[in-house]
């Protein structure tokens, strides 16, 4: 409480409103995820940096998040662009210095934007010190803070475990004459959580940033903190992956219950700091599983992402009832957090668009991601239609895995070009230094100065939408009920509050024109019509529910009028 008190008395100092006076604030809240090596370059070195998110923060106002979280900034050999932390309490130099970080987060609480860091708890870079201590022999402090075992009787990697990217997930290291176990690159060894001691150095790094004022945690990697002790081999399965091993099933590295005691521990630290949330990278096979992250008696994660809904890759009308529905059901009454897109995976207007109608398309996600009772993740460019561009030689991939698997595996490049500022040269993301990725091609007109003036563009759609979300009562507050059972065309759903009051939103997942007939009286709802309050084609003030005429992909959000 006295650490509490004191960071309360340094805050209400340095960093005027990090302490919300909403300690839930996060329920209801659109987080932004800026991927900094590509949002803003304020020292022409063609990367990204802190003040570069400093300048572009009024946008982000305008935009009307309530957070951002930025993937790691901490200092890095960056073989996964920040993943592989080298020093856990600064700031790598490429991307600025604790004064610029200091200064990001308190001219972003001026402005009501909450800062959440990227924690990766799950592994170190090879070079942290730790690592090297404990690399060096089996007696040093360290030496049981990772993950270490004796290979085979023939000298081989232990089991058949593999890292997610590509091959054994056990590399040798001569000093110990001993493997150490990576989930993800061999320059990212994962530490030994069950050593209390790696927990309270995660822990004292955890208190460390909260103390500067940041309102929380994205933690990477939920699921692989822990692995079976016994080691037991993972059972294979038909085919194989992107780099040519047998495919394997992740039974023995990933999801061990074990991560849960991880979890609360976590959560009983941010407790300290009312107001401050925890929000997982939880890829998990189904909303069960998802329902287990924030804990038995909501004692873990807060926002643990679902990437159920926005990963279902197809316009389908069953498949998103039935992901939206046990959201809704499944959870224990949490909050989901729903997102389309990340820094891991291609852009979703190319993972849903049919090419003919993808603007439309893009009204169509949008309005999906901020209509329901739920928190919403943007990352950055998704609100101006900014696509993947993903490399088309292997010479040009910077991302290690594009190289590893390909073409298989082409790396994650093509989500992380620069933002598009505007039409200048390289899309306003720098000066004169050359971008680390090219910009995407199309960022003459996808760009924020362009769109921002036109009335009907993609990034004013985003806008209307964040703010109508705030706004409106039973867009905050309502429960989200699935309507119109049947349709396999339109998606259509009520947010009705207490008093009655209900918003409706259709959504024609169809590339025809579609009427929409909603059937009220079944989910106990009073109405014949609905004031329009946004729809992503030229329409009319009002419509009657039971036909509500719906464009080619059109989404449709209107306020029912008893
Ligand atoms: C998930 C992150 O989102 C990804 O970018 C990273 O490569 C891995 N975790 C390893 O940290």
């Amino acid at each position: 409480m006295a650490k509490f008190l004191a960071s309360l008395l340094f805050c209400s100092l340095t960093c005027s409103s990090a302490w919300s006076a909403d300690p839930d604030w996060w329920r209801t809240a659109v987080i932004y995820e800026i991927y900094p090596r590509s949002f803003a370059d304020t020292n022409n070195d063609g990367i990204g940096d802190l003040n570069g998110i400093t300048e572009h923060l009024d946008y982000l106002k305008d935009l009307g998040v309530d957070g951002i979280w930025i993937t790691p900034f901490y200092p890095s050999p960056q073989v996964d662009f920040g993943y592989d932390i080298s020093d856990y309490k600064a700031i790598d130099p490429q991307y600025g210095t604790m004064a610029d970080f200091d200064r990001l987060v308190a001219e972003a609480n001026k402005r009501g934007i909450k800062i959440i860091n990227d924690m990766v708890m799950n592994h170190t870079s090879d070079l942290h010190p730790w690592f090297i201590e404990s690399k060096s022999s089996r007696k040093n402090p360290k030496a049981d803070w990772y993950i270490w075992q004796n290979g085979d009787a023939k000298g081989h990697p232990p089991n058949n475990w593999q890292s997610i990217f590509g091959h054994s997930a056990w590399q040798w290291s001569e000093p110990r004459k001993q493997y150490y176990y990576h989930a993800f690159y061999r320059e990212q060894p994962d530490l030994n959580f069950r050593n209390p001691a790696v927990r309270k150095a995660m822990y004292d790094i955890i208190r460390f940033w909260l103390d500067k004022g940041v309102a929380g945690f994205r933690l990477d990697a939920v699921p692989s903190l822990f692995e079976d002790p016994q080691l037991k081999d993972n059972p294979y399965f038909d085919g194989t992956d992107a780099y040519g091993e047998r495919n394997v099933a992740r039974a023995y590295t990933d999801n061990l219950p074990e991560v849960h005691d991880v979890l609360r521990e976590l959560r009983r630290v941010t407790n300290e700091y009312p107001g401050s949330v925890l929000i997982g990278e939880t890829y998990l096979p189904n909303a069960i599983e998802l329902a287990k992250m924030y804990g038995k008696n909501r004692d873990e994660l807060h926002l643990p992402m679902d990437m159920q809904v926005g990963f279902i890759n197809k316009l389908s009308v069953p498949d998103f009832r039935q992901k939206l529905l046990e959201a809704e059901t499944e959870l224990n009454g949490n909050t989901p957090l729903f997102a389309f897109d990340n820094h891991d995976n291609i852009r979703a207007v190319d993972r849903y668009g049919d090419g003919a109608h993808n603007a439309e398309i893009q009204r169509l996600l949008a309005t999906i991601l901020l209509t329901p009772k739920s928190a919403a993740l943007l990352y950055y460019g998704e609100e101006l239609g900014m696509v993947t561009n993903t490399p088309t030689k292997v010479e040009d991939v910077r991302d290690p895995i594009g190289r590893i698997g390909w073409p298989r595996e082409k790396g994650r490049d093509g989500e992380r070009t620069p933002m598009q500022w505007n039409n200048d040269t390289n899309a306003g993301f720098g000066g004169t230094g050359t971008p680390w990725l090219p910009v995407g091609e199309n960022y003459k007109t996808v760009n924020a100065a362009t769109e921002s003036k036109d009335p009907d563009s993609l990034l004013n759609y985003y806008k209307k939408l964040i703010k109508l979300r705030k706004e409106n009562e039973q867009l905050r507050e309502g429960d989200f009920i699935l309507a119109n059972d049947a349709s396999t065309r339109v998606l259509s759903y009520l947010r009705v509050t207490k008093n009655g009051h209900a918003v409706v939103v259709a959504l024609n997942f169809t590339a025809t024109p579609q009427v929409a007939n909603i059937d009220l009286a079944s989910r106990g709802v009073k109405g014949r019509h609905a004031k329009t309050l946004i729809e992503s084609f030229s329409g009319v003030d009002t419509v009657d529910l039971g036909h509500i005429a719906l464009a080619p992909f059109g989404a449709y959000v209107g306020q029912v009028e008893p």
